[in-house]
């Protein structure tokens, strides 16, 4: 209850703030910042997937996995902080609408989950030895890094299918 209610105070403080407005006010802002979550998309996908391809035994076969663990790191970490920005910039521009957005509630859950993964098992599965992972296990871990990731993109393209008005979440007008 309580939770709901600051996450409520949190949309509608986002929603009223300078960037929520600024954004949701201009013709150009919105798809400018869209083009950063996209190609940010783009490159921490493209990490994802070459890790786990390997991880698979699918692709870079001949690459050891912890040394491509460390090469894509820089390119994972900062296309992970911009989708991250660009991502809380488009949210506050309709941030109490896509409180009441189950696409969005999806995508945050599986967000938090594919973090939380992605920094513990599967950090510590491609900097360990090779020969010291069960196949089993390694496999497991692409599959479930795969699965999180996808939910939260598909979870992202839901998000404009799904429309939630304002009213019926606050109850009242936006201010
Ligand atoms: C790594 C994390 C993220 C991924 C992979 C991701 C992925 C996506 C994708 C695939 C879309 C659809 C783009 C389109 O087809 O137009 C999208 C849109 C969106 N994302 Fe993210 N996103 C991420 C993080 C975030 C975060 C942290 C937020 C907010 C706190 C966010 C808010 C949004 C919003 C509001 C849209 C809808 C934009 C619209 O109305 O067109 N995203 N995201």
């Amino acid at each position: 209850m309580w939770l709901r209610d600051a996450l409520l105070t949190f949309c509608r403080w986002c929603n009223g703030s300078f960037f929520g407005h600024g954004i949701r006010d201009s013709v150009w802002l919105f798809p400018f910042v869209e083009i950063f979550h996209l190609i940010g998309l783009g490159i921490l996908g493209g990490t994802i997937l070459m890790l786990n391809l390997r991880l698979l035994r699918l692709a870079f076969r001949t690459e050891e996995t912890a040394r491509l663990a460390r090469d894509v790191q820089p390119w994972m970490l900062s296309s992970l902080a911009v989708m991250l920005i660009s991502g809380f910039l488009l949210f506050s521009t309709e941030a109490v609408k896509m409180y009441g957005n189950w696409a969005f509630r999806t995508k945050m859950s599986f967000l938090l989950l594919a973090i939380i993964f992605t920094f513990t098992i599967h950090r510590k599965v491609v900097a360990a030895d090779e020969s010291r992972v069960k196949a089993g296990w390694r496999v497991s871990v692409a599959l479930i890094s795969l699965l999180l990731w996808s939910g939260v993109g598909l979870g992202g393209r839901a998000i404009g299918y799904v429309t939630t008005s304002a009213s019926s979440v606050t109850g009242a007008l936006l201010p």
